[in-house]
């Protein structure tokens, strides 16, 4: 369901903000500063719980206000949404057609939201949390019952953990962790799968070559889950710890026989996240029929001119809603019918 409109509201330089958005392609143009990023990541906040730029949502609250709130309208012919996050000194709140709700998936449901920005690399370069969290967001939103599998599993890990740390018998838990670890580890490789194939697409049209990727379930590869767990009991035993499962699966990338985490540049990272992003959206569009919003923050300040025209190309055909910002239509060319809103200072002017 498009965004019609999001009101903003004590959130960093933003004082109060209303915008309108077209459903196909939105232009938000201002200078340094302006607070383009800013408008960015309160609608990532407002689909995902949290920002892009940090942890700490306390920090994004406007210097000298008590609180921001982020209300979000949406609309399609079957119906209309609203959606509000604020946080203030009674906590973060989230609110789902007027009423209070509960957990970030009632964010998700409403606004998948994805964003191609400048520090999107981590994606490839970071850790295999950031690549968990993206597969599992992907995988939630194909297979919805996966949330609640996936948090069964963190429970039993839990109860297994304490168990270790007590050095008690861990049969109890055996059974229980198999079938539902199980459960995620098929449901994260069917996701995988649909993944590749629109990867290749991008990845081929991105960067011209070859890129795979893989999933790693978490233990040694071809072996099962009860073995690998029979092998690191002795290690689990002494780290208090249980060091093989789904809760250290991955998502490798790599060039060849190579991981793309060491060998390629830093501009060549960024696209390689961006061309998951863009995966991930086809696949969500093909189980949804619409791919949500993309936020597309200055890429015209990140990518040399052939990637940037690469990147503009792949998001021409792209289901999803799409808001790019930049410095001015000199560096980013607005495509014609598609509105411009400017922004200067905190304070957006639209104009057409
Ligand atoms: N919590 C805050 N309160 C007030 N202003 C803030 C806060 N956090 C950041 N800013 C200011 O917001 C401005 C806008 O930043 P940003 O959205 O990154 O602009 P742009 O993306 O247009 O360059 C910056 O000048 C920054 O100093
Ligand atoms: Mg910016």
């Amino acid at each position: 369901m498009p965004l019609e409109r999001v009101r903003i509201e004590g959130f960093r330089c933003l004082t109060a903000v209303d915008l309108e958005f077209d459903p196909q392609r939105n232009y938000l143009f201002g200078r340094n500063g302006a607070g383009k990023t800013s408008v960015l990541e309160a609608i990532h906040l407002l689909g995902r719980g949290r920002s892009f730029r940090t942890r700490q949502t306390r920090r994004l609250i406007q210097h000298g206000s008590q609180g921001f709130s982020i209300y979000g309208e949406f609309g399609s012919a079957t119906g209309r949404r609203r959606l509000g996050v604020a946080l203030d000194s009674s906590g973060f709140q989230v609110h789902l057609d007027g009423e209070p709700a509960r957990g970030m998936s009632a964010l998700a449901t409403v606004l998948p939201v994805h964003v191609i920005e400048p520090t999107m690399h981590r994606l490839i370069e970071g850790g295999p949390s950031e690549r968990r969290r993206f597969l599992d967001w992907g995988v939630f939103h194909v297979e919805p019952s996966y949330l609640d599998n996936w948090r069964r599993y963190r429970r039993i890990l839990g109860q297994r953990n304490a168990a270790l740390k007590q050095g008690q018998d861990l049969s109890a838990w055996q059974e229980p962790l198999l079938k539902v670890a199980n459960v995620v580890d098929h449901a994260r490789k069917s996701y995988e799968n649909d993944l590749n194939r629109e990867f290749a697409d991008f990845s081929e049209s991105l960067l011209g070559s070859a890129i795979e990727i893989d999933y790693r379930s978490g233990w040694a590869e071809g072996a099962t889950l009860e073995h690998a767990l029979q092998a690191s009991e002795k290690k689990d035993r002494s780290f208090g710890l249980t060091h093989v499962g789904p809760h250290r699966a991955d998502l490798r990338v790599s060039l060849g026989a190579r991981g793309v985490r060491e060998e390629i540049s830093r501009g060549q990272q960024k696209l390689v996240a961006a061309a998951l992003i863009l995966a991930q959206i086809r696949v969500f569009a093909k189980a949804h029929g619409e791919g949500g919003v993309l936020l597309v923050d200055d890429p015209a300040a990140e990518l040399d001119q052939a990637a940037l025209q690469a990147l503009l190309s792949a998001l021409d055909g792209l289901p999803a809603q799409l808001i790019l910002t930049g410095l001015s239509e000199t560096s980013l060319a607005p495509k014609k019918d598609a509105p411009v809103l400017y922004i200067e200072q905190g304070r957006v002017t639209a104009m057409v």
